[in-house]
């Protein structure tokens, strides 16, 4: 159990440091006076109003998508299968469970083994929970994009 938490302490720390280069360019100034657009986090969309630019979140389950046939909030099981985490419920923290942080349906959040069972935790600062291979822990959302291989208009 201590190493786990050993390790995961190290995962945070990288995090950390990730997120002191994110740039958030994309949503400080107006991209379109008349459509929705999204940025690197999954949940928000934007719009223009008197060339200042608004920002809202998907309710909880759905998140944004803009192409070609798509613009706005759909549900989980309608968007790129790299972009959700679909069916996922509480760890059974046994085996290796027991020491990695575990995925949960919510991207920002994540499961922590606990001698009390599983903990839901949320990544700090409005980052992302990422288990791929190389990658365990809270990334910046243009991290997570990458990771995960799910891109803005997908
Ligand atoms: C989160 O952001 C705050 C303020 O920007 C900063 O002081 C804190 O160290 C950050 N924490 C992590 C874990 O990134
Ligand atoms: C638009 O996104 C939706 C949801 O991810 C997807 O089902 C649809 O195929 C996409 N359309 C195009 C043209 O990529
Ligand atoms: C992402 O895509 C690249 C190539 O397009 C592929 O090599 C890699 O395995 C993919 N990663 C995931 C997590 O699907």
């Amino acid at each position: 159990m201590q190493k786990g938490y050993l390790i995961f302490a190290g995962l945070l720390v990288f995090a950390y440091v990730a997120q002191a280069i994110a740039d958030d360019s994309d949503t400080s100034e107006c991209q379109s006076e008349d459509e929705l657009w999204g940025g690197e986090d999954i949940r928000k969309y934007y719009f223009c109003l008197n060339g200042e630019v608004i920002s809202q979140t998907c309710q909880s389950g759905t998140y944004f998508v803009n192409n070609a046939t798509v613009s706005g909030c759909i549900a989980a099981a309608s968007i790129t299968p790299s972009c959700v985490n679909l069916d996922v419920s509480e760890p059974d923290c046994t085996g290796s469970n027991a020491y990695y942080p575990q995925p949960c349906e919510d991207p920002t959040q994540y499961y922590l083994c606990t001698d009390n069972g599983p903990k839901l935790m949320t990544c700090l600062n409005d980052s992302a929970f990422v288990s791929r291979e190389g990658y365990l822990g809270c990334a910046t959302w243009s991290q997570w994009r990458e990771l995960r291989n799910c891109t803005i208009d997908s």
